[in-house]
């Protein structure tokens, strides 16, 4: 772990001097009392709860429309059988290596040996990924078994082919002789046809390397259905790069539609990809390599992510990055490798290669469609720029020998071409000075519930010159976590409160990791979880939801007084509805302790704007039992619950439930005073 992620081995719990301090030098910021109780048990000293919230909204102070994004990580198959609707596992026969004859998994034969035999050679047309799959089929007509013989690709962990829907086929095939093949999509046993087509041509044809493409019609669904090639001609069929698509992926650009859809629904303003520990790679050589993944799919040759220990086919790549963020509507945020693995690192001497990759990888995202790489960009299709203004110099990698000396070569090279770029840092820059110059620097925090809860003042005493702050990773891991609990949401949901008021300094952040498949996971907590046809958030992903008009919000002044609880945080901040258009005070509250609190809320500072009575609501999220997750039988057992708020006005009684995050958007009548940012009514904090 690098010097700038916390783990449950660093406390940061808010002692008596610590709070005292806080409140002289950030009242507006500094909410909870020294002690905390965790939220599993409170114990008797949290029986009735009672506390006030006073918001005085005459003060004001714009948050970063940037603050809350989010963080993909090529991890727990989240892109490969994935976000990336590719439904191909190994679709270029490449992931057993180079050297043939190589494992082929998990392509298996149709048809035993005596019939069909599968091997791999380096036919393959395609100069970066030279294997391809050779199928000698021994048998004919007359003495295959019925159906034929041939070989079956069963797609990451099952294909989600669903009836009425279309799917694209792409495939080079070779052959000496004339071909005969079906192309079928059936259930998982191979019994049940849910679509077909036959691919036939006269050995002139096919003589040499011929791409086919053709749609396949699903007429059922099955969820692990499968793609199977069978022929009952005697011959050598040579076969690559096979690849399924579905026709309604995310805007036509090969995104899962409804992943992306859950995506939209928290409002990522940023978008960090592709790692974490990804780009570093075990070993340099097994990195993620930009230049590795643009260009036609059909030439991209895949990687072994050795970290995460899985291939990748790289259909997801630089350039697909760059269209999810755009897609997305996000600022796209690209972490690249700077010459530092977990296990290898290039000597600063020799860094210069590895910038000049740096350089054209921002190039290619940005530069003009007459450059080099620019050009690249241009003929897979995207003549503008995309809108990249933002980098980070590797993950988690400050402790390590040369990671200074890396980064000031990449620093100085980068600011010379592009002086526009921000340049973001693994060093933490929260607690001293950095020693180089960067924008940001990353900041990243697993630990447990109390702790995270407890880090809601992690950056109340941050220098407030210097670089801001990216988050770029954080969560509640561990026991309390589970594989994503209600807890783990609240200390994270209290560790964004202290984020969103200390937005003047951190100025983006991020959950990890964002998705996990369910087949391979390895790591937990996740914020979406999902299989080939299902998925939902878990409890962590719902509370993302409660952030996500804070970007581009305004923060508001609000001082919390609790009877004794350590277990209550609050915030307020005002908003624009960007569906009604009409202005929300939205006061957020995390209830950690596990008793109902008896909450008073006072609203000053609205000049002659009023809270209206009706539209005005209240959002909660909590459950039974703070432990309690969402599955795939119940994916919504710990979601938000929204009701419209009766008592709304400026002095309200609340009841905040035990274990919660409770938001309250009361609707603002009048807009006169909230939609001038400018408006001499209005302090600015
Ligand atoms: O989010 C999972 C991993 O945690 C990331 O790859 C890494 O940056 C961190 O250690």
């Amino acid at each position: 772990m690098a010097a700038a992620t916390v783990t449950s081995t660093t406390t940061s719990s808010c002692s008596s001097y610590y709070y005292l301090l806080c409140c002289f030098f950030a009242a507006a910021v500094c909410l909870i009392a020294p002690s905390l109780t965790t939220g599993v048990d409170a114990g008797p000293l949290d029986a009735n709860l009672t506390a006030e919230l006073s918001v005085d909204a005459s003060f004001r102070r714009p948050i970063p429309s940037t603050l809350f994004g989010i963080f993909f990580e090529e991890i727990n198959h989240a892109g490969a059988g994935g976000l990336w609707a590719e439904l191909v596992s190994n679709r270029g026969f490449e992931a057993g290596g180079p050297n043939t004859p190589s494992n082929i998994d998990p392509w298996l034969v149709i048809g035993d040996s005596s019939f069909v035999v599968l091997s791999t050679d380096r036919s393959s047309p395609f100069e970066r990924n030279k294997v391809a799959l050779r199928m000698d089929v021994l048998c004919d007509l007359e003495s295959c078994p019925s159906g034929g013989v041939g070989v079956y690709n069963p797609g990451f962990w099952g294909m989600n082919i669903e009836g009425g829907k279309k799917y694209k086929l792409v495939l080079y095939v070779r052959s000496l002789d004339s071909i005969d093949v079906s192309v079928l999509l059936t259930g998982s046993n191979g019994l049940r046809t849910l679509a077909t087509t036959i691919i036939k041509g006269p050995a002139s044809a096919v003589s040499d390397w011929t791409k086919v493409e053709t749609v396949l019609e699903a007429e059922e669904t099955d969820h692990g259905a499968r793609l199977e090639l069978r022929t009952s001609k005697k011959g050598v069929i040579w076969f690559d790069q096979v690849s399924l698509m579905p026709e309604d992926t995310y805007k036509g650009h090969g995104f899962r539609s409804e992943l992306v859809e859950m995506l939209k629904e928290i409002k990522p303003r940023f978008i960090r990809f592709p790692g974490g520990c990804f780009v570093e790679g075990e070993w340099l050589r097994n990195a993620f390599r930009w230049k590795e993944s643009v260009g036609p799919w059909e030439e991209r040759p895949g990687h072994f992510g050795d970290v995460w220990m899985y291939w990748t086919d790289d259909g997801l790549g630089h350039y697909e990055f760059l269209q999810l963020a755009e897609d997305l509507d996000t600022v796209p945020i690209w972490v690249f490798n700077n010459g530092i693995s977990h296990q290898d690192q290039v000597d600063t001497s020799s860094i210069l290669p590895f910038v000049q990759e740096a350089l054209d990888g921002i190039e290619f995202a940005r530069g003009d469609a007459s450059s080099k790489w620019g050009s690249l960009r241009a003929s897979m299709g995207h003549p503008e720029p995309f809108n990249l203004k933002h980098v980070a110099v590797g993950n988690e990698d400050c402790g390590k020998k040369n990671y200074r000396g890396n980064y000031l070569k990449f620093y100085e090279a980068i600011k010379r071409v592009y002086p526009d770029i921000q340049i973001i840092s693994n060093c933490d820059g929260s607690s001293h000075p950095l020693d180089h110059p960067a924008d940001y620097y990353d900041f990243h925090v697993y630990t447990d519930a109390s702790n995270l809860f407890s880090m809601s003042h992690q950056f109340d005493h941050t220098s407030r010159s210097g670089p801001k702050a990216f988050v770029s990773e954080y969560a509640v891991t561990g026991k309390d976590a589970g594989t994503g609990s209600l807890l783990a949401a609240l200390g994270e949901a209290a560790f964004l409160i202290g984020v969103e008021k200390n937005s003047d300094i951190v100025e983006m952040a991020s959950y990890a990791p964002l998705f996990v498949n369910t087949n391979d996971r390895r790591w937990n907590p996740d914020a979406i979880v999902f299989n080939a046809s299902k998925a939902y958030g878990t409890p962590s992903y719902w509370m993302q939801r409660f952030f996500a008009e804070s970007s581009g919000g305004y923060l508001v002044n609000s001082t919390l007084v609790t009877s004794s609880s350590s277990s209550l945080v609050a915030s307020a901040i005002t908003y624009q509805d960007s569906k009604d258009r009409n202005t929300y005070l939205r006061i957020k509250v995390v209830n950690f302790a596990s008793s109902t609190v008896n909450l008073k809320i006072s609203v000053s500072g609205l000049g002659a704007n009023t809270v209206g009575l009706s539209g005005s609501t209240k959002t909660e999220l909590t459950s039974a039992n703070v432990m309690d997750e969402n599955s795939f039988q119940q994916p919504n057992k710990v979601a938000p619950a929204q009701s419209m708020l009766q008592n709304a006005g400026k002095d309200m009684d609340v009841l905040i439930s035990p274990n919660s995050l409770t938001s309250f958007d009361l609707l603002i009548e009048s807009n006169s005073i909230w939609t001038r940012r400018s408006d001499p009514l209005v302090s600015v904090m």
